[in-house]
């Protein structure tokens, strides 16, 4: 049943063998994790864990340990979380200088410390500016360019659909969708009802 779904992708010029995607996790999908899903898995495509923006431009060797790459893995996108236009666009670049194969914005993270940067999930609030930043960000890269979302910023508003058309006019590629509301944070099982579909 599965083979009927699993086929190659290219995106943006980048070839996946597969398109199955192993998901972001903070605290765990680093290198070794990386690995691991790779030799067992074999996604085509692997998320290192959400990199803090401005962390990345002010001092990129201090995040050795979300950048490391081994050399045998295979296409790895970098994740990273933040607000500021200018900073995520800046931090798409570096991380593309140090071998991202695609770049994904965090618009899903429920936790306080993100919230209180106005990043994450805050980001789903206002899909204008969140437009504004995906374009900041394309201008950066040649890379495949994602944002994960969830299905809305609050119990009551669920803009997934506009939020995807928005990213898909500023060219995004990919559009990632954790299929939940932020108050439900990790509610199983997964609400597939307000899923963009266009
Ligand atoms: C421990 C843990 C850490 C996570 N960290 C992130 C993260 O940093 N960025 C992100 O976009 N999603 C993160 N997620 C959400 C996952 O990427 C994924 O969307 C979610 O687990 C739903 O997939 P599942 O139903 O297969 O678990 C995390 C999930 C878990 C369980």
């Amino acid at each position: 049943m599965a083979t009927i779904y699993l086929r190659p992708l290219t995106v943006r010029g980048l070839s996946l063998c597969n398109n199955i995607v192993q998901a972001p996790m903070a605290g765990f999908s680093n290198a070794a994790m990386r690995l691991l899903a790779r030799r067992w898995g074999n996604p085509g495509l692997c998320f290192t864990e959400m990199i803090s923006s401005s962390a990345l431009v002010q001092n990129p060797l201090a995040q050795q340990r979300y950048l490391f790459l081994y050399p045998e893995e295979g296409p790895v996108a970098f994740q990273l979380w933040g607000r500021d236009p200018h900073i995520l666009g800046e931090a798409a670049r570096v991380a593309a200088e140090r071998g991202a194969a695609a770049i994904d914005l965090n618009c899903g993270c429920p936790v306080r410390k993100i919230l209180a940067a106005g990043a994450g999930v805050k980001l789903m609030e206002d899909p204008v500016f969140l437009g504004k930043i995906v374009a900041r960000m394309r201008q950066s890269i040649n890379l495949p360019l994602s944002i994960k979302i969830r299905l809305g910023p609050s119990l009551d508003r669920s803009n997934a659909v506009e939020i995807a058309r928005i990213a898909a006019e500023e060219g995004v590629d990919l559009l990632p969708s954790m299929a939940g509301m932020v108050a439900k944070a990790m509610a199983r099982p997964a609400d597939m009802s307000g899923s963009p579909r266009w």
